[in-house]
């Protein structure tokens, strides 16, 4: 495990969200142009990846952000990586996890830690299209109309109460990464509004259905 390259514990007032991302980071980098703003109302206090190498990681860096690589590879078993990212994690105290493009299912013990404060940003219209290839798969099975999800994480994969949701037409000629480029688009929004306002106005979960205020 690397050691995070700036200082842990980011005091600044507000919600405090630590993004879990794998990839390029086009959504911490959304949710990064906001924060700045105080009527936000939330912050990114810090990154993790679970890839050494995650432009995610350069992004945190680029912005002041403190981030820190947990790899799996640096652990004995799952089990282990879990307690590992869950630790790296809590040092950053945060309100809400946000997962935004993290590529890993997170185990229950490390969900335990955190309960119910963990959400996800999936790239199709939940409950259809669950995995990692929710881009692919609805294409292949021919939808004219696909999307994003914001969904508080549960045990399942991506399997937990919706927050918000957007629709995304799918055009003649779509290939996954024209439809996916589509969708991102939508998604860094969705994130950014969504979050924004469950770090302002809270968020209930009653069963399956969640109310936002
Ligand atoms: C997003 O579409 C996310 O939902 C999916 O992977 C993509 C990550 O994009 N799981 P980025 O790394 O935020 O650019």
């Amino acid at each position: 495990m690397q050691t995070p390259s700036g200082h842990p514990v980011d005091p600044a007032p507000g919600v405090r969200l630590v993004v879990l991302a794998s990839g390029g980071g086009s959504n911490l980098a959304a949710l990064l142009s906001a924060h700045d703003d105080a009527a936000y109302g939330a912050r990114v206090v810090g990154v993790v990846s679970d890839k050494p190498d995650a432009g995610a990681l350069d992004l945190a860096r680029d912005a002041g952000v403190a981030s820190v690589a947990v790899a799996p590879g640096e652990f004995p078993d799952r089990g282990a990586w879990n307690a590992g990212l869950a630790e790296a994690v809590e040092v950053f105290r945060p309100d809400w996890v946000v997962l935004a493009g993290f590529m890993r299912i997170l185990a229950p013990e490390f969900l335990a830690r955190f309960p119910g404060r963990v959400v996800n940003t999936h790239p199709a219209l939940l409950p259809s299209f669950p995995g990692a290839h929710g881009v692919r798969d609805a294409l292949a099975y021919g939808v004219r109309v696909t999307g994003c999800t914001v969904h508080v994480v549960d045990d399942g994969v991506d399997t937990g109460p919706i927050v918000a949701q957007a629709a995304v037409p799918v055009l003649d000629g779509d290939d996954e990464a024209s439809l996916h480029e589509r969708i991102k688009v939508a998604e860094r929004s969705l994130l950014v509004e969504t979050v924004g306002r469950v770090a302002r106005e809270g968020l209930r979960v009653d069963g399956r259905r969640t109310s936002l205020g």
